[in-house]
């Protein structure tokens, strides 16, 4: 599971010292390691402890075709939002039955291609988006499967953007309209009525969170049965919480704490399942950063140190560009040197070279004193890493590479001015 640490005051990745990466790719580039993927998605899977389900990949996390291999290799299936992840999620082998579509926004070609390629089911968010998928169906001489998203009004925590299952949130159906809803859906000729999906934030580190949606979930299902509506799959979504506090530590290191959170991707899993076991109903989760997340590090290179009136910036060669938690929801990421050793502690803004003051990777942060030249990793940078990038200030993105054992292996290249 933890394949990043200290060997001999060297941070290293499955044993392979991260410098020597960043002196042969160069920087910033995102370096993932294999093993710690395939841990990731094999601890999720065995704590369903064998009960029939099925764990859609939410593919918009990291969506590298050879990451989506591996992931398709271990068995999962994928939950896609574009028709450009649907096109990756299938060239990279999840079979299409496999394959669930979610989003508030889908396209009607996408639609069209998500029902010629045969997909297991699309999470339908609104009753125009039913209407719509009917017709297509009915044009494309085929029938959908669908689950209805549920907005079940439940407070996920963490920040307002990543929330999506408050009353206020664009996601999903009201709880008291999915049996009217689901009613109609039954009518519609093109249309298979499959069950209930639900998605209720991202980055909830709370159980009792999950087991409050779980409640409501099964309730529902309960609900729609005693009216008559058959349910036959139920989709808890994803959103489980990851460290990324104090991900990996050193003596010489500022100490830090990690976050206070109570539960892990498999003990929710087995707190939930017996609840939602009760439906007898296929059972499914959508997750992606606790699949992908502690598998990836972003490794930048320091440019200047820069003191003014008593503050200090390190000015480092990736930015938001290439990061933009940070920025955009003012995520942490732990942020440490390649190589440790004696010396003072100062406290710093860890800035990009973005012409923003947005543009940061972390404000006030105690690190040692780092000096030009030097590498960092921003650790737990596997998901909403490098699927975030941009092309801002026509900077290229980054290169990815996967460590594998003692080979490193460039699994996309960074780009070149000349893509620009
Ligand atoms: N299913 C649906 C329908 C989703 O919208 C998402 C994420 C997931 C599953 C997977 O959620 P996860 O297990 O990864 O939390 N960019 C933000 C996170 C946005 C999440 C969007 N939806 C971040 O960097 O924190």
């Amino acid at each position: 599971m933890h394949e990043y640490s200290y060997t001999n005051n060297v941070l290293t990745g499955e044993g392979v010292e991260l410098r020597a990466v960043a002196q042969e790719f160069g920087t910033p580039l995102y370096v993932y390691s294999k093993q710690s993927l395939l841990d990731h998605c094999r601890h999720i899977e065995r704590a369903f402890e064998g009960h029939p389900h099925v764990t859609y990949y939410a593919a918009k996390a990291n969506a590298n075709r050879r990451l989506l291999r591996l992931i398709a290799g271990e068995g999962l299936g994928a939950d896609v939002g574009s028709r450009g992840e649907l096109y990756l999620a299938l060239e990279s082998g999840f079979p299409p039955d496999r394959i669930t579509y979610s989003g508030v926004g889908k396209r009607d070609d996408e639609i069209a291609y998500a029902l010629q390629r045969g997909i297991h089911a699309f999470n339908v968010e609104s009753v125009e988006e039913l209407d719509i998928i009917d017709q297509i169906a009915a044009r494309t001489g085929t029938r959908a499967r669908i689950l209805l998203r549920v907005n079940l009004d439940i407070d996920a925590g963490g920040h307002a953007y990543v929330s999506t299952s408050l009353r206020q949130n664009k996601f999903g159906i009201a709880r008291q309209q999915v049996a009217s809803v689901l009613r109609g859906a039954s009518a519609l000729p093109h249309i298979e009525v499959r069950g209930i999906h639900s998605h209720i934030g991202s980055q909830i580190i709370r159980g009792e969170t999950f087991l409050r949606a779980a409640e409501a979930l099964v309730a529902m299902v309960r609900e729609l049965r005693a009216a008559g509506i058959p349910v036959h799959d139920v989709d808890f979504g994803g959103g489980f919480g990851v460290q990324y506090r104090g991900y990996v530590s050193h003596p010489l290191l500022p100490v830090e704490e990690p976050e206070e959170m109570n539960l892990s991707a498999s003990s929710l899993i087995k707190a939930v399942l017996p609840m939602l076991r009760e439906t007898e109903c296929r059972i499914a989760i959508q997750p992606g950063r606790s699949i992908i997340a502690h598998a990836g590090v972003l490794l930048v290179k320091a440019l200047y140190r820069k003191e003014m009136e008593g503050k200090v910036f390190l000015v480092v060669d990736g930015g938001m560009n290439d990061l933009i938690r940070p920025s955009l929801y003012h995520s942490y990421h732990q942020i440490v040197p390649l190589v440790v050793e004696e010396r003072s502690h100062e406290t710093v803004d860890v800035v990009g070279p973005l012409c923003e003051s947005g543009d940061f990777f972390a404000l006030d942060r105690a690190m040692p004193r780092v000096q030009r030249g030097e590498y960092l990793a921003l650790m737990c940078a596997g998901a909403y890493g490098y699927v975030l990038s941009s092309n801002y200030n026509a900077r290229v993105r980054a290169a990815e590479v996967l460590i594998d054992g003692s080979r490193v292996e460039v699994i996309r290249n960074r780009e070149t001015i000349e893509q620009l």
